[in-house]
């Protein structure tokens, strides 16, 4: 925090400087973290992203060197791969009927514990297995918390032989542009085979609930990023500590 400077009379000064913030340090303690909710004979729900990237290491960490016996059911082909790597037991989502807790990273979170995801491109089964999750752990640094969402693009997963019609729709429905994410010559396309939109909203979006449903009511929309009434607690990395945050309204409260 401070730093020793030497003048030129060779006198030493004090300087104060802002900490510099290690974000990678804050994902991986936010990830590791989280684990605490994990028991044995538990049936996981693994997310996507560099943050719960830590997660499923220390998941596969507790397998081997604790014993701890869990199943992972896997939001992504990245994370499939990863845990396949670590030993972790898996099962498909298809072959998934209940999960007891997902552990997953946001892009962003609101204080009713709304969040933004799909940054990664994975919000279609990242959802799906949050829904038939018992609850939901979100793993987070703290620049993911804001008070209004939307600052973050919206991802949503379209049909890719109508992306261009929804995003008009998009913009007759609250005048927002959206783009086409990886570009129209290469477009990125998700493990379902999918399109992205990433709608520019700006930290508008208040009423999360309204504007997911009436976006799914969008002909070819597939899934929208927003996950609302779902997640139970935050893990927040901070420049200070890690703080768990445990949603009142929430299944673990
Ligand atoms: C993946 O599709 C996303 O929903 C991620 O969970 C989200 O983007 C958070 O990722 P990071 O932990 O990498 O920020």
């Amino acid at each position: 925090i401070f730093s020793i400077v030497f003048s030129g009379n060779h006198h030493a000064r004090l300087i104060a400087r802002s900490p510099m913030v290690d974000v990678e340090g804050l994902k991986r303690e936010a990830g590791i973290t989280a684990c605490g909710f994990v028991r044995s004979g538990m049936k996981l729900g693994l997310g996507t992203g560099s943050t719960v990237r830590y997660t499923i290491i220390e998941i596969g960490r507790m397998i081997s060197e604790e014993g701890v016996e869990v199943i992972g059911v896997p939001t992504s082909e990245s994370t499939r791969e990863l845990a396949e790597s670590l030993g972790i037991p898996l099962m498909p989502i298809s072959e998934a009927d209940r999960i007891d807790l997902t552990i997953d990273g946001a892009d962003e979170f609101d204080p009713s514990f709304s969040l933004i995801k799909g940054g990664g491109g994975a919000l279609t089964r990242e959802k799906e297995v949050a829904m038939i999750s018992d609850s939901m752990v979100v793993v987070a640094d703290d620049r993911k918390r804001v008070p209004v969402l939307g600052e973050f693009d919206l991802p949503i997963e379209v049909d890719p032989s109508r992306w261009s019609e929804i995003s008009q729709a998009i913009r007759e429905l609250s005048g927002t542009e959206s783009t086409l994410r990886g570009g129209t010559t290469s477009p990125y396309v998700t493990d379902n085979g999918g399109f992205i939109l990433d709608c520019k909203y700006g930290p508008t979006i208040a009423e999360p609930a309204i504007l997911e449903e009436q976006l799914l009511s969008i002909e070819g929309v597939v899934q929208v990023g927003l996950f609302v009434g779902i997640c139970d607690a935050v893990v927040m990395a901070t420049g200070s500590g890690v703080e768990t945050m445990v949603n009142p309204v929430g299944r673990l409260y």
